[in-house]
C-alpha cells in the first residue's frame, strides 16, 4: 500500500495518508536545538543533548505521542480536530491531509469541514528555538468562529530518564507561569545554579486562554485526543505546581468565507526576557517565509552539488535528495536522537562517525574535514580508536580503552579491531575530493598523549593491527570488528579486518608514493604481500571467503558449518579491498547472489545462529533473521553494490540497489513499515514471520555506504589526486543519462551515451569539445563551467 510520494522538484516527500504503518519522521534544526517530528506532529525537542537537554516529552515505544499539537475547535457546533491528523484522529473520509517533509522543515496541510489549515514546523537557521506557523482558512460559504489551542507537554527535568522514572523527585521541582502571551515553565526555581526555563509563546494574535497544568488541560481519564479544555471550548487558565507541566495557548479566530489568518507558536529553553525577544521577532509573520527560504537554500545548495538524471526515478530521488539528505542528518546527528535512539549515547561512535563522513564528502568536504580532524584526535597513540568519542572530547587528555576509569565512564570496554582502519577509505576520499594533500602534514594530537601528522596517524593505525596479529597471520578481532556482535577476542582473527587492513596498506602506499616516501611504500608493500599470502592460504574455501577464526580455531563462515555457512561482508570486502583474484571475485559474488539475496536485500549470512552462540557469536541473542543474526543488515548493501560495480556487473549492482532502496517499497509500505524515503538499520529476512519489515530509522551508516556505492560505483564519479575519473557501471538498458557535479570549485555537466548497452567501460571522453585519452579528466582541463560527453561501450 502506498501512503505518499516523492516530489523531486521541491525535494519533499508527501504523506497523503496520515495513518502510516509507523511514525514517518523528519529532522528539524541540529543537535544545538534538535527537533524530531512525525507526519502526525509526534516527537520531541532538546538543546544539545537528547538525554540531558530534553524539554518536551515523547513516549518511546508507544503511540507516537505526544507532540506539537494544534487543536482546532468550532466554537459554534463544538466539533474539534487537530492540524495534524493525530491526536484527535478524525475519520479519514472527512479529514484530508498532506504532510510535506522537506529539508529541515515539515508542513502539514489539512482540510476538514471547509477549514484548511497549514502548519509549518521548523527551526530557523542557527537558532535555538522552534517555530510552528499555522495558517487557517475558511473555504466554506458561512462565517466561522474557531478556537486554536497550541499544546506542548514539557518534561519536568532536562534529563529524560529522570523525567521518566524519578517521579518522587522531578514532579516536585517544576511550575508554570503565564505572562504576556506565553507559558513559562521553571525547574528548580529556588536554586539559581540549577534553574532552567522553557517557554511556549504565541505571536500574531492575542491569547484568550491558557493552561500550564497538563492534567487540567487533558482532564481525568482522557488522552491527547480529547482534552477537556478543547472539548469545553475554553482553557481553564490553570498553572502547574507539583504535577506535570504543559504549555497550552488558546487563540480565538473569526473567519469570513475565503478569509485566512495566521498565528505562530514558539518554543524553546528561554526565560521570560529571552522568550519575549523571540516573540517580538515574529511580530510580523512575514519573517517565517523568509526563514523557510533560508533553510531551503541552505540544504538545496548543498544537495545540488551533485544531481543526476537517469532512467530510474527511484535512483534520482535517492541520489538527488533523500539518500544525500539522510547522509547529512546521520553525519550531523550521529546516533544522538530518533524514535529509537533516546539520546543516551553521550558521544560519537568511532567507526560510525568515520564512515558517516564518507557520505557527505562529495557534497561538502569542508564540513567533512572538521569532523575528520576530531576523529583523528580520538586515535590513541598506540594507533587504535576510542570506541566512543565523547561530546566533550579533550584530545591529549583522554583515558584509553585499557583504562578502567575510561570503561566506567563510557561503558565501552576494550578496543575494536576495526575502528582506526576506517580512517583509510575516508581520508583518501577527502584528499581526492578536496585536493588538499597538505592535510597529510597537518599535526593532530592523539587522544591520550603526544601528537603526529595525519600521515603518521595513518601509519600508527596500521601498526595497531600489526601489533595484534593472530596465528594465521591475520588481524585479531578483539572486542568487535565492524560487527558489534562478533567477539573474536585477543587471539581469534577477523577476515573483515584483514580486508580492511589490505585496503589500508594500499591507501597508505598511494599516499606514501605521492609524498615521495618510497621506503614507507616498500615497507607497506611487503606487509601487504604477506597478508595477501595468508588470506589466500587460510581464508579461501573453494568458492567463498570465510569470516574468521576463533581462539580455539573454529572457522566462522565455513561452508562445512551447519549455521552461518556463508557471510556477505567477507565476499564484498575481498572485492573492495582488491584481495580477491578475478576468478575468486566472480565465484564469491555469485555465491552471495545465489545464497543470500532476497527480494528485500541481501542477508548478512545464512543460516542464522541457533546453536552456536556466546561467547563469540553474540548475535545469537537476537531472533533468527533479525539484526546481526542473519538479518538483512542495511549497511553492507552499499558495499555489495560497490563491489559488483568494481567487477563490472551493472545489472546486478542495480538489482541490489532496487532490493534495498527505501523508495522501492513506497507501494509496499505496509510490509516495510519504515519511511520509504530513508534507510533503516536492518530488515527482517526470510526466517522471520515478518520478512521485509525494516527497523531503526534514519540514523544508520547505511546512508553513507549506499550513497558512496551510488555516486562512485553506479554513476562512476571517482575523484583522484589529479582529476576526476568517470567510469559508470550501469544497467545495460540505460541508453543515456546525465549528471551535474561540482569538483574543486568547477562545475561539470556530464552527458553519458550508452547506445551499445554495455554495463561498464568508457570508450570516449570529450570535455569542452576536446577529446581526452582514458576516463580521467585532469583538473588542468577544467574551466569554471564544463560540458563533458562520455561514451560507453
Ligand atoms: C550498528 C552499529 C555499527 C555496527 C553495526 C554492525 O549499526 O552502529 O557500529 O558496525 O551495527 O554491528
Amino acid at each position: 500500500m502506498q501512503y505518499g510520494y516523492f516530489d523531486e522538484k521541491n525535494k519533499e516527500y508527501l504523506i497523503t495518508k496520515p495513518n502510516t504503518p509507523a511514525p514517518w519522521a523528519n529532522y528539524l534544526g541540529s543537535p544545538e536545538y534538535g527537533a524530531i517530528i512525525s507526519g502526525n506532529a509526534g516527537g520531541y525537542s532538546f538543546v544539545k543533548s537528547g538525554a540531558n537537554g530534553r524539554h518536551i516529552r515523547y513516549h518511546f515505544n508507544s503511540k507516537d505521542e505526544p507532540g506539537r499539537y494544534i487543536y482546532v475547535r468550532d466554537l459554534e457546533n463544538g466539533d474539534y480536530w487537530s492540524g495534524s491528523w493525530q491526536p484527535v484522529g478524525k475519520d479519514l473520509e472527512q479529514y484530508k491531509s498532506v504532510c510535506h517533509h522537506g529539508t529541515g522543515y515539515t508542513n502539514i496541510v489539512a482540510e476538514y469541514d471547509s477549514i484548511r489549515t497549514e502548519t509549518l514546523y521548523y527551526v530557523p537557521m542557527n537558532k535555538t528555538y522552534e517555530v510552528w506557523r499555522m495558517k487557517v482558512r475558511n473555504d466554506g460559504s458561512k462565517p466561522r468562529k474557531l478556537a486554536l489551542f497550541g499544546f506542548v507537554e514539557f518534561t519536568n527535568s532536562n534529563n529524560y530518564e529522570q523525567d521518566t522514572v524519578n517521579l518522587q523527585y522531578t514532579l516536585f521541582t517544576s511550575r508554570t507561569y503565564y505572562k504576556n502571551n506565553k507559558i513559562l515553565q521553571v525547574i528548580n526555581e529556588n536554586t539559581p545554579e540549577e534553574q532552567s526555563w522553557r517557554f511556549f509563546g504565541a505571536a500574531g494574535a492575542e491569547v484568550t486562554g491558557y493552561d500550564g497544568d497538563r492534567d487540567t488541560f487533558l482532564g481525568d481519564y482522557r488522552g491527547y485526543g480529547n482534552p477537556a479544555s478543547v472539548e469545553n471550548g475554553q482553557c481553564a487558565n490553570s498553572l502547574n505546581y507539583n504535577t506535570n507541566s504543559c504549555g497550552v495557548l488558546q487563540i480565538n479566530v473569526d473567519l469570513q468565507p475565503g478569509e485566512e489568518k495566521e498565528v505562530a507558536f514558539l518554543l524553546g529553553q528561554y526565560e521570560e526576557q529571552g522568550a519575549s525577544e523571540v516573540l517580538s521577532h515574529y511580530k510580523d509573520l512575514a519573517v517565517v517565509d523568509k526563514e523557510l527560504e533560508e533553510l531551503k537554500t541552505f540544504w538545496h545548495s548543498k544537495l545540488n552539488r551533485f544531481q543526476v538524471q537517469t532512467p530510474s526515478d527511484n535512483l534520482n530521488n535517492m541520489i538527488n535528495t533523500w539518500n544525500a539528505y539522510q547522509c547529512f542528518i546521520t553525519f550531523i546527528w550521529s546516533r544522538a536522537a530518533s524514535f529509537q535512539y533516546c539520546g543516551l549515547r553521550n558521544g560519537l561512535g568511532y567507526r560510525d562517525t568515520v564512515q558517516d563522513i564518507q557520505g557527505i564528502i562529495h557534497l561538502d568536504h569542508e564540513m567533512a574535514l572538521e569532523r575528520l580532524r576530531l576523529m583523528i584526535s580520538a586515535q590513541v597513540s598506540n594507533g587504535g580508536g576510542l570506541p566512543l568519542v565523547k561530546f566533550d572530547h579533550n584530545p591529549g587528555h583522554e583515558g584509553t580503552p585499557d583504562d578502567p576509569e575510561y570503561v566506567r565512564e563510557t561503558g565501552h570496554p576494550h578496543y575494536r579491531a576495526d575502528d582506526a582502519l576506517w580512517l583509510f577509505p575516508t581520508v583518501i576520499k577527502y584528499l581526492n575530493e578536496s585536493g588538499n594533500w597538505d592535510f597529510t602534514d597537518e599535526v593532530i594530537p592523539y587522544s591520550d598523549r603526544g601528537e603526529a601528522t595525519v600521515y603518521e596517524h595513518l601509519r600508527q593505525a596500521l601498526q595497531f593491527s600489526l601489533d595484534r596479529m593472530g596465528a594465521h597471520g591475520m588481524p585479531v578481532g578483539l572486542h568487535a570488528d565492524w560487527n558489534d556482535c562478533l567477539r573474536l577476542g585477543a587471539k581469534g582473527e577477523s577476515l573483515f579486518v584483514a580486508f580492511q587492513l589490505y585496503m589500508a596498506f594500499k591507501v597508505f602506499i598511494d599516499i606514501a608514493q605521492n609524498k615521495n616516501k618510497p621506503e614507507d611504500a616498500a615497507w607497506a608493500q611487503t606487509l601487504l604481500e604477506e597478508l595477501d599470502e595468508n588470506i589466500q592460504k587460510h581464508a579461501w574455501e573453494k568458492d567463498q571467503f570465510v569470516r574468521g577464526f576463533t581462539e580455539d580455531n573454529y572457522t566462522i563462515g565455513s561452508w562445512e558449518n551447519d549455521e552461518a555457512k556463508i557471510w556477505l561482508n567477507p565476499q564484498s570486502w575481498a572485492v573492495l579491498s582488491g584481495a580477491a583474484r578475478p576468478d575468486q571475485a566472480k565465484l564469491a559474488m555469485d555465491k552471495v547472489y545465489e545464497n543470500l539475496r532476497t527480494d528485500y536485500g541481501t542477508m548478512l549470512f545464512y543460516p542464522p545462529f541457533r546453536k552456536y552462540g556466546l561467547p563469540v557469536a553474540l548475535m545469537a541473542l537476537f531472533n533468527a533473521s533479525t539484526k546481526e543474526n542473519a538479518g538483512i543488515f542495511s549497511q553492507p548493501q552499499g558495499w555489495l553494490i560497490l563491489a559488483e560495480t568494481m567487477i563490472g556487473n551493472g545489472d546486478r549492482a542495480f538489482e541490489y540497489f532496487l532490493d534495498c532502496s527505501p523508495a522501492s517499497m513506497n507501494d509496499k509500505a505496509e510490509i516495510r513499515k519504515l519511511e520509504p524515503y530513508v534507510h533503516g538499520q536492518f530488515v527482517e529476512s526470510k526466517d522471520s514471520p515478518y520478512q521485509g519489515r525494516a527497523h531503526v530509522h534514519w540514523l544508520t551508516g547505511t546512508a553513507s555506504t549506499v550513497m558512496v556505492s551510488l555516486v562512485e560505483g553506479i554513476m562512476g564519479i571517482q575523484p583522484q589526486f589529479d582529476g576526476l575519473r568517470i567510469n559508470p557501471c550501469v544497467p545495460s538498458d540505460w541508453k543515456t543519462f546525465s549528471m551535474v557535479r561540482e569538483f574543486r570549485g568547477k562545475k561539470l555537466n556530464i552527458q553519458v551515451e550508452n547506445q551499445n548497452g554495455v554495463e561498464k567501460g568508457v570508450s570516449r571522453l570529450i570535455i569542452n569539445g576536446k577529446e581526452i585519452q582514458g576516463n580521467l579528466i585532469p583538473v588542468a582541463e577544467m574551466k569554471d563551467d564544463n560540458q563533458v560527453q562520455v561514451f560507453m561501450g
